[in-house]
């Protein structure tokens, strides 16, 4: 059965005192919104639809960013859950199999509980994600009969009766989208909070002969954000989870809670993770590589059998092949750096490429940037780069080439040669002692 995700997202998350839509709050560096996405993404979804309203084209660019292909409806004004889903029926016209509606803000529903959905779809016309509530507060309550779910009752509009109810409506739906589309037609707004809920459409569904069931998952995966003490709490969730999956995994994690990974890190097995790194996105590590204490990565891949830090910063674009050191106080952006090669000690490599076994001395600096332009600096295989050498990209060294400490090289520096670019040394017999002299001699006066 080909199924279509529906995502609302169109709400400003008041509680959230911000200036940016609650749903591109981030955890594990990807918007929550993604993570809906992604969450929904297990089922294969012929279409995603996103409903977006409050900050809506910074949504659309999210979305976009995350899945090229996701269709972006508007909502201008909220009108309510029931309102939201509306807004999709044009991006799903031609489509005549399963919606599934999701919340943008709902970031950790499992790809086993959607499963669960849409095999309850095969005998069900409606399937309602629900879960028993330690405490229930405002949740919509799902109301039983039989065998059946007969409604929702919203808090703000249930009786007391109702409210003792602990199973608790999660948001997530599933039905056939012909008929989702059909029963929203039919909802209204005449209840306590003057909205179109969605959750109506189940009574409705009822009346009309149709079937409807609840899949129960656990409380955890309908966390639902709504400030940013509960993002806090997500986060946590989030990497507590991501810990745990990296251990399983087979890397070791000298100390767990002080390493955090972003929603699409990759470590291969046999890694050794020191204490307080941070994985930002688009990191992949792989197999028998270490990463030391307070290193600092992203969008970057190091390859087998890499060193990387302490206190390493490999940024967006950062390529090392098998065996690379990279030490600390080393900063590296988009550049490869080849099998063997060496960067040792406080260093900025941005915009290069290092050859393969090249040893490049402490304190050495790719100068990319003009003010206005960034150029590239070429490193050939075993060149030994003096240390503190500023090299003034574009410039391009040969095979083999080497610089002299302190050097400031601006010309290309051909393969086997050693570059020499700083001023001579000149030693001025016994100045140093006459200095002193006179020096303390002034001091003595009192001057
Ligand atoms: C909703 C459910 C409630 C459930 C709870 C779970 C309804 C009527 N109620 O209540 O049964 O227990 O979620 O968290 O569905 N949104 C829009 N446009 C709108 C309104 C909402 O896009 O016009 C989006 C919000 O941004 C949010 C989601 O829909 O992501 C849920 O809306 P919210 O207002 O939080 O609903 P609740 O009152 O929490
Ligand atoms: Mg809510």
């Amino acid at each position: 059965m080909s199924t279509a995700l529906i995502i609302l997202a169109a709400g400003k998350g008041t509680r959230m005192n911000s200036d940016q839509p609650k749903v591109l709050h981030e955890i594990g560096f990807a918007p929550m919104l993604v993570h809906a996405m992604k969450a929904g993404g297990a089922l294969g979804p012929a279409h995603t639809v996103v409903v977006a309203g409050h900050g809506a084209d910074a949504v659309e660019k999210a979305a976009k960013a995350y899945d090229p292909d996701v269709q972006i409806t508007l909502q201008s004004e909220q009108l309510g859950t029931g309102h939201a889903v509306a807004q999709a029926r044009d991006a799903l016209s031609d489509f005549a199999g399963d919606a599934i509606v999701l919340y943008g803000d709902t970031p950790f529903i499992s790809a086993e509980t959607l499963a669960a959905m849409s095999a309850a779809r095969l005998t069900h016309d409606i399937v309602v994600l629900g879960f028993d509530a330690t405490d229930p507060g405002r949740y919509g309550r799902l109301i039983l009969q039989d065998d059946q779910l007969d409604r929702i009752v919203e808090f703000k509009d249930t009786t007391d009766q109702e409210r003792a109810v602990t199973l608790c409506n999660s948001g997530v739906i599933a039905a056939n989208s012909n008929v989702l589309f059909d029963l929203i037609d039919a909802v209204e707004n005449d209840n306590a909070a003057g909205e179109y809920y969605l959750t109506d459409i189940v009574g409705i569904a009822r009346d009309r002969g149709l079937s409807a069931t609840v899949v129960r998952c656990p409380e955890a995966e309908t966390l639902g954000i709504n400030s940013r003490a509960e993002l806090a709490r997500a986060e946590a969730l989030f990497q507590a989870k991501a810990r745990a999956q990296a251990t399983e995994d087979g890397v070791t994690l000298v100390a767990p809670d002080t390493v955090f990974f972003a929603h699409d890190t990759v470590i291969g097995r046999d890694t050794i993770v020191e204490p307080n790194v941070v994985f930002g996105p688009g990191v992949t590590v792989e197999s028998g590589t270490t990463i030391r204490a307070f290193s600092h990565l992203e969008g970057c891949h190091v390859s087998r059998g890499g060193v990387i830090g302490p206190y390493a910063r490999l940024r967006p674009g950062a390529e090392l092949s098998e065996g690379v050191k990279v030490g600390n106080f080393v900063e590296i952006k988009n550049a490869t750096v080849q099998e063997g090669a060496k960067v040792n000690h406080l260093s900025y490599i941005g915009d290069a490429d290092v050859g393969a076994r090249a040893n490049i001395g402490a304190g050495t600096i790719t100068c990319n940037y003009d003010g206005v332009f960034k150029h590239k600096t070429t490193i050939g295989p075993d060149a030994f780069i003096g240390s503190n050498t500023m090299l003034v990209a574009p410039v391009t060294l040969g095979a083999e080439a080497m610089t002299a400490s302190g050097s400031v090289i601006t010309r290309d520096v051909p393969a086997g040669d050693l570059a020499i670019g700083r001023a001579r040394q000149e030693n001025k017999s016994g100045l140093a002692v006459k200095l002193f002299d006179k020096l303390r001699a002034l001091k003595a006066k009192g001057k």
